[in-house]
This record gives C-alpha cells, sequence and structure tokens, in this order.
C-alpha cells in the first residue's frame, strides 16, 4: 500500500399557467348519488368485440349535464368516427342540476333544457354497439361522474371517458385501437405501470416550477404522470385499484393533499367537487404514467371546446387543433417499443427507469448518468427499513440531490424503485456475477459474509477511475447536503469517528491505495477481521487504518445531528447539519418520531413522498 493521505479538513458546511387548465381539470359542471339505467342493454353482459390478437371491449362515456350544444357536437364527433367494424359501446351519463331553493321560472327552464337533452340522447342513433343512458336524480358534481362511471367487469374492458364540451377525431379509435394491442396485449411493450391514455394535447405541468414541455418532433408518444381530463382512456386494473385507494382514503378522512403540486391549491379551494387530486395523488404514490401523443402544430385526437358553463364565465374556445385524415402527414400507427418511449414526472423532468447494476460495467454507465460535480453519493440499504429509505429518497428530491445509487439485495422492493427512476446496484446479482467471473478471488460460500464489503470496494474502485468522489453511507445517515460539501481538500480519505460515512477522494494516490486494499481483501479470502457491524465500507475503512493509511476521522456530532432515544435534549437542526443520523437499533417509530419533530420526515401514510419538489433542468 502507498500513499498516505494528509490531514486537515475544511471546516463543515453545510402560476398563472394553469387558469385556463384548471377549468380542464375542474371544469364541467356534471355532478352524482342514485341512477336509473334508461337502457335495456347491460353493458356488463354486454357482447365482446372480436379482436386480433386479443378480445377486449371499449366503453366509451359521455360525461354530460345541461349543454345540449356541447353534447350533440361530442356525439355527432363519436359517431363519424371510424371503427372498422368494431362493436364499440357508448354509455351516457346526464348529471341534474341540483335542487335548490329557485324560483319556480328557474327550476321550470332547467327542466326543459334537461329534456331537451333527454330527447336529443334518445333520438341519437349509435349504431357500433349498445347506447346506454344514466340519468341522475340529483346533482352529483364532477367527482361522482368522473369516479361512478366505470367500474371495470374484466382486465380486458377498457374505457374512454369523455366530458360533454370534448369533440374527437375521426381517426381516435384507430389509434387506441393500436394502441391498446400494442401496449397491452403485447407482452414486450406491457407496463403495469401504465394507467391509460390521453387523446389530448399535452400542455400542463402541474409540478411548481417545473419545466417547460419541450419535446422533438419525432416523439409521437411519450409518458408522462399526469392524466388528461379532455379524452382519457382509462385501464382496467389501476382503475380498479385506484377506486380502492380513493375508498379507503375517503373513508378514513385521508386528504389527497400533495405539498408543490398547483393542483393541491384547487383541492384545497374546490375540495370535492373535482376529482383529478384524487387521482393524481393516488398516480404519484404508485409512480403510475399515462401514455401521451406529441403530434406537433397543436394537434391532438381531442379537443375540449371549453365551452361555457356554470364554471366557464365564457367560452374559450379550442385549446387545440384536431388531428384529422387531411392533415394526417405520418403513420398515425407507428407505435415505438415502449423501451424506446421517454418517461416524465408532474415536473416534466425525465425519469429513467429500469437503472439496475448487476455488473462493474453496468455500474459503470449507471456512475456516468447519476454524477454530478464529478461525484456520487452511494447509499448502503442493507437492512433498513423501506419507509426509512423512501424517506431518504424523498430528501434527496427536495434538496436536488441526484446523484445517489443506492446499493441493496435484490429484493422487490429495490427493483420497484429502479423501476420508478432510482438507480440502483443489485448486491446479490453483482456479487455472483463477479465471483463467478473470479474477478474478485472468491469461490467458497464462506465469501457470502463479505457480500457487501466486496460490493462497495469494487463500486468505489470504479468511481475512483471515472475520476468521481465519492461519498458512502448507510440508511441510517439521512444526507442533508451535496456530496461536495463533504470534500477535505487536505485528505483523499475522510471518515465520521463512528464510521457513519466515508468519503473518498478522487485522486490518483487514493486509486493507488484503493487497489491495494482491493489485494488485501481478496487474501483475506472472506475471513471478517473485525469485531461488530462489519457489513459494507466499514470494514473497508478498518483494513485501510490496519495497513496504516491515514484517514481523517471526525465525530459525526460536529457535522450532523443525531437522533437517539433520550427525548429530554434533543437538539433542535441548527443550520449547517449535513446529516442526520442514529444507530443502529434505534426502532423506526422513535426514528420517525424525532425525524418528524425535525421537519425531516417528509413521506406520508402511503410511504410516498408529501411533496412534489421541481428543480428546473
Ligand atoms: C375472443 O372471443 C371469441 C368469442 O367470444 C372467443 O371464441 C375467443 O376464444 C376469444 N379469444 C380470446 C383470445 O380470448
Ligand atoms: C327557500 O325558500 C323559502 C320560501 O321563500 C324560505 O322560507 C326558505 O328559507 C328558503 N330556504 C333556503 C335554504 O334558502
Ligand atoms: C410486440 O412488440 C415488439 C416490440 O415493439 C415488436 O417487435 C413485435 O413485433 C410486437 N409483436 C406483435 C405481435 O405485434
Ligand atoms: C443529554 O444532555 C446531557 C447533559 O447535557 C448529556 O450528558 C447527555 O450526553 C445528553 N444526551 C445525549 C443523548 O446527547
Amino acid at each position: 500500500m502507498a500513499g498516505l493521505p494528509r490531514s486537515l479538513l475544511l471546516p463543515i458546511i453545510f402560476t398563472s399557467i394553469g387558469l385556463i387548465i384548471l377549468f380542464s381539470l375542474y371544469q364541467s359542471t356534471h355532478h352524482i348519488p342514485s341512477a336509473e339505467f334508461t337502457s335495456s342493454n347491460n353493458p356488463i353482459k354486454a357482447p365482446i368485440a372480436r379482436f386480433a390478437p386479443q378480445n377486449f371491449t371499449l366503453l366509451i362515456k359521455v360525461l354530460a349535464f345541461n349543454r345540449l350544444d356541447s353534447l350533440s357536437r361530442c356525439l355527432n364527433s363519436l359517431s363519424s368516427a371510424n371503427y372498422g367494424g368494431d362493436t364499440v359501446h357508448l354509455h351516457i351519463h346526464i348529471d341534474h342540476f341540483a335542487l335548490t331553493n329557485e324560483s319556480l321560472n328557474v327550476i321550470d327552464k332547467k327542466l326543459e333544457e334537461s329534456r331537451k337533452v333527454l330527447n336529443f340522447v334518445d333520438g341519437f342513433d349509435w349504431k357500433f354497439g349498445n347506447k346506454v343512458v344514466h340519468y341522475r336524480t340529483n346533482n352529483v358534481g364532477l367527482q361522482a361522474q368522473w369516479l361512478e362511471a366505470w367500474w371495470p367487469s374484466s382486465d380486458h374492458e377498457f374505457s374512454f371517458i369523455v366530458e360533454d364540451d370534448v369533440e374527437v377525431s375521426p381517426l381516435f379509435y384507430k389509434f387506441v385501437r393500436g394502441l391498446i394491442v400494442n401496449y397491452y396485449y403485447n407482452v414486450s411493450n406491457f407496463s403495469p405501470f401504465i394507467y391509460g391514455a390521453s387523446l389530448q394535447r399535452p400542455r400542463f405541468v402541474p409540478g411548481k416550477h417545473g419545466n417547460k414541455i419541450q419535446l422533438d418532433s419525432e416523439t409521437h408518444l411519450f409518458l408522462y404522470q399526469l392524466v388528461g381530463t379532455w379524452g382519457q382512456i382509462l385501464f382496467p386494473k389501476p382503475w380498479k385499484e385506484f377506486r380502492l385507494w380513493y375508498d379507503l382514503h375517503k373513508s378514513k378522512g385521508i386528504k389527497p393533499l400533495l405539498d408543490g403540486m398547483v393542483t393541491n391549491g384547487w383541492y384545497k379551494r374546490i375540495g370535492e367537487r373535482i376529482w383529478t387530486p384524487w387521482f393524481i395523488k393516488f398516480i404519484h404514490s404508485r409512480g403510475y404514467f399515462n401514455i401521451y401523443t406529441n403530434f406537433q402544430h397543436e394537434r391532438a385526437l381531442s379537443v375540449s371546446h371549453r365551452d361555457a358553463g356554470v364554471n366557464y364565465g365564457k367560452t374559450a374556445g379550442p385549446d387545440s387543433q384536431l388531428l384529422d385524415g387531411s392533415s394526417l402527414d405520418f403513420n398515425l400507427l407507428e407505435m415505438q417499443p415502449l423501451s424506446n418511449l421517454k418517461w416524465y414526472d408532474y415536473c416534466f423532468r425525465e425519469v429513467l427507469p429500469g437503472r439496475v447494476g448487476r455488473t462493474l460495467d453496468e455500474v459503470g454507465s449507471i456512475l456516468r448518468t447519476v454524477q454530478e460535480d464529478q461525484s456520487v453519493l452511494l447509499v448502503n440499504i442493507f437492512g433498513a427499513s423501506d419507509t426509512i429509505t423512501r424517506n431518504m429518497l424523498c430528501h434527496f428530491e427536495r434538496l436536488n440531490i441526484r446523484n445517489y445509487i443506492l446499493i441493496g439485495p435484490g429484493s422487490d422492493f429495490l427493483f420497484d424503485l429502479a423501476r420508478r427512476g432510482h438507480p440502483v446496484i443489485d448486491a446479490d446479482q453483482f456479487f455472483n456475477y463477479h465471483r463467478a467471473q473470479k474477478v474478485m478471488g472468491f469461490q467458497h460460500s464462506s465469501a457470502e459474509l463479505m457480500k457487501n464489503i466486496l460490493v462497495n470496494a469494487y463500486v468505489i474502485k470504479k468511481c475512483l477511475e471515472n475520476g468521481y468522489d465519492s461519498l458512502i453511507v448507510d440508511a441510517n445517515m439521512l444526507v442533508l447536503s451535496k456530496v461536495q460539501e463533504f470534500i477535505d481538500p487536505a485528505n483523499d480519505f475522510y471518515a465520521g469517528k463512528s464510521l457513519g460515512f466515508f468519503f473518498v477522494k478522487s485522486s490518483s494516490s487514493a486509486q493507488e491505495i484503493w487497489a491495494g486494499l482491493l489485494k488485501k481483501v481478496a487474501v483475506t479470502k472472506g475471513n471478517v477481521l473485525f469485531q461488530g457491524e462489519n457489513t459494507d465500507f466499514v470494514y473497508l475503512v478498518k483494513l485501510l487504518e490496519q495497513n496504516g493509511v491515514r484517514i481523517h476521522r471526525v465525530d459525526e456530532a460536529s457535522v450532523g445531528i443525531q437522533i437517539h432515544a433520550d427525548t429530554s435534549n434533543q437538539s433542535s437542526l441548527e443550520a449547517g447539519k449535513k446529516m442526520a443520523y442514529w444507530f443502529a437499533g434505534t426502532g423506526v417509530d422513535l426514528i420517525q418520531k424525532r425525524l418528524q419533530e425535525l421537519s425531516l420526515w417528509v413521506v406520508d401514510g402511503d410511504s410516498s413522498c408529501s411533496a412534489v419538489v421541481c428543480h428546473q433542468s
């Protein structure tokens, strides 16, 4: 081993977009509880259309109220669409006007309006399947109109929900059918995390201070978390799951609050009259996505005319142009494999799902996608509570810490995090792969003990080779500052006194020392040399010191805040603290309680972040 680090340590430091869209999500005047079906056809038992390669049923759900002209334009556009001989059912849900204390004149006028709407609907000829009319007895509002519009009767039933001032393109069905065949029935393009498809033009970013929607003209399809309310296709399983989630939350009085979202303000103002805050919150907690189109020139397969109604003072006019046969200048049915599509969150920031490192090479490419200022934060989550880990990730979002990688056992939890866009290293596969390759020099099973140690050792080596500084912590260390704030210009290695963290500066001397260390680790052949908790980098630090490498050690308490059981003198979080930490064995409930007191607990009852925090990218 060569090279001696020096000492000395740096002192430690530590709108208005939405007004129109507000109406799109909050629009309309449909309002719900009891119901009556005026059709003899039961949609549940309706014959299933015959499709290649798979059978599925599409139900078109039109949500209407008292706007006859809008409804007639909507229904006419639906019946002008090309269904290619498929059976498609039409369900029209007509909300009632509110029964308030009004003059008889006004009530007569409203009754007359309702009768006109019903007469029109009754006379409306639907040639493609069943027509079912559902006329409410009282005003139920938009939330119930949407939520009660559909309970999927099978995993092969889809619904297309359109509000009455929407108009669709004659091409819409052709596209929807292609989309369902490609992204639902083709297993290589299927993802259970896609909840549907929006046919409206993407235009709204609900995360405050989020990015502008910018897509290149080659991108016809992409994935975005936000629901569209002007022509939304819903897939059965996620919708059913949402309904159950809504039930649970609504029944227990849990509100769908999500800080940092424009929709949060709407919910606070208009509450249960709208449904979107519920759905948006659900999608956020599950990490689901919606398919969107990007057809350029403000074209879309469905547009809203934003007609005057209870919520519109006056007509705002169509928000986009309908894409029809005459303006079609590309192949509508050309659908890219799912793996080629881009994913965007509520901030319209690109999400990179599926970054799982199983080999050194894969880790190398992940490192390049995450590094920031030539540095990387490695977090060991072996044995950590899932909620604690999620809380940590929510902090990273708040603090705009994006250069982290989680290292843990290959569990469902780890893979779900990767699926949601968090880069991870599957320590089990990594170890097995490299042991099989004999890169690590271990063949026997006692090496199992060394798994976490070795994964850390090799990942740090990779960081050094790439010229990245690395900060390594366990999940009991909640990092509150950027990795670069840990840098100690005078030392290659810098660690906490109780080894809560370990910082490795990228330098040729550190690289040389590290290479020597790996040889030493190989010589030990899995014999654990040190007592106590030596499951990961702690072992490496001790081994370095045993071999005479100088490591700058600093008391964690001087740079961070400790969470401990003694409630009497819990200090408050002073500015400049770089971390909150606790020792192994501290109960999760206690940690949560303390972190709550310090305002460092930022997950909700669903174990998802209580806020969306956008940073311009
Ligand atoms: C599709 O439906 C037809 C008629 O109901 C049935 O005979 C056929 O087996 C179904 N095919 C599939 C793949 O479910
Ligand atoms: C409804 O109108 C009646 C008669 O004008 C009045 O007595 C009553 O207070 C009104 N109720 C409400 C809720 O305004
Ligand atoms: C399924 O999707 C893959 C990838 O897009 C494609 O190569 C394949 O042809 C599709 N299969 C069918 C039956 O369309
Ligand atoms: C609480 O305060 C006492 C007296 O200042 C100190 O001795 C003790 O170590 C503190 N406890 C913890 C856990 O910091």
